[in-house]
């Protein structure tokens, strides 16, 4: 009994030993991207992030530069040997490419994080599937897209999930790995213990519109919009009310506008056209103004708020 119990460990290591992540590969290296290859780098996998725009990948190169150095500050504090060896060993581990098809031939783990485009994405994952090792896991970062659509483009549903990071992803803990029916146990647990590997705290969601954040912060956020809209109360007066009486780090308003208030409207109205009936997904036509006008927030220096100094 002894020795059976022996061999069924032995076995049960070497198939754990098996289906760890090591190789992974980063599609799209745009602001989420970038920080997804950034932490998996620093986390010690092999890495390849990949973009269709050879200068968006150099800028990305830069930014992650940059921010590595930050980290490694952080993490080792006066210690300049060591913070030294984490930044060049990151960077050492990661290698970037233009051609998605080539850079999954060794992939144990494929992320994608391109546009927010469920014709682009199924594209691509279809092109992928064909290329990809039998054992590779395909994974999407959407915010918004059911993961199930996605999934349709390939033959490995059952090697096929969720796994939804937060902007900034080197700063935010938490990862949402999402699960579609089809999704096996094997996948589901190596996305979780890759997440963990990865330095986050893994949430379990079902492959439902927002998943557990968005699906409670998007239509918080437009009933704030409609709360304003309504001539109830100012923004201003919103975001102190949430901040000082619930606890909140930002009001609804610095919240959407940090997001983008494109970003907020796209998401709303894919949901609305999914879900008509649903009130919570209902467009607001201040927002669609303020986006028609090129208000989108921070990143434009007017929202909401103004932020031109
Ligand atoms: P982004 O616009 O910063 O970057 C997207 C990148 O994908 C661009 O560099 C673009 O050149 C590249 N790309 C487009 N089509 C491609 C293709 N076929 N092959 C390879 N590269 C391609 O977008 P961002 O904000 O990084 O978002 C990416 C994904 O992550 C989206 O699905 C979005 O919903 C999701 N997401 C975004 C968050 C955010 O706060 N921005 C948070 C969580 C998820």
């Amino acid at each position: 009994m002894a020795f059976v119990n022996q061999i069924a460990k032995r076995a049960f290591s070497k198939s754990a030993a098996m289906s760890a992540i090591k190789n992974v590969t980063v599609i799209g290296s745009g602001l989420m991207g970038a920080g997804i290859a950034q932490v998996a780098a620093q986390t010690g996998h092999t890495v390849t992030m990949v973009d269709i725009d050879g200068e968006a990948v150099k800028k990305a190169e830069k930014r992650i530069q940059s921010s590595i150095q930050r980290v490694a500050k952080k993490k080792f504090g006066g210690d300049g040997a060591d913070a030294e060896k984490f930044v060049s060993d990151a960077i050492q581990r990661l290698s970037t490419s233009t051609d998605a098809v080539a850079s999954v031939t060794t992939a144990d783990l494929v992320v994608e994080a391109i546009v927010e485009n469920l014709d682009v994405k199924k594209k691509l994952f279809s092109q992928l599937d064909a290329a990809a090792p039998e054992h590779s896991i395909f994974a999407s970062n959407t915010s918004s897209l059911p993961i199930s659509k996605i999934a349709e483009a390939t033959n490995r549903k059952d090697r096929f999930g969720g796994l939804h990071f937060f902007n900034p992803v080197p700063v935010m803990k938490l990862l949402e790995v999402v699960r579609i029916p089809e999704t096996s146990q094997a996948t589901y647990e190596a996305m979780v213990e890759w997440g963990k590997n990865m330095g986050k705290v893994t949430v379990e969601c079902k492959d439902t519109p927002g998943f557990i954040v968005n699906r409670l912060l998007v239509p918080y956020m437009f009933e704030a919009v409609r709360l304003v809209e309504r001539g109830d109360a100012s923004p201003r007066d919103v975001d102190t009310a949430m901040k000082l009486g619930a606890g909140y780090p930002m009001g609804p308003f610095e919240l959407i506008d940090y997001v983008g208030l494109d970003t907020g409207k796209f998401i709303v109205d894919g949901w609305a056209k999914e879900y008509p009936d649903n009130p919570l997904f209902q467009p607001s036509e201040m927002l669609n103004k303020l986006v028609s006008e090129g208000k989108l927030g921070v990143k434009t220096g007017e929202g909401f708020y103004s932020y031109k100094k």
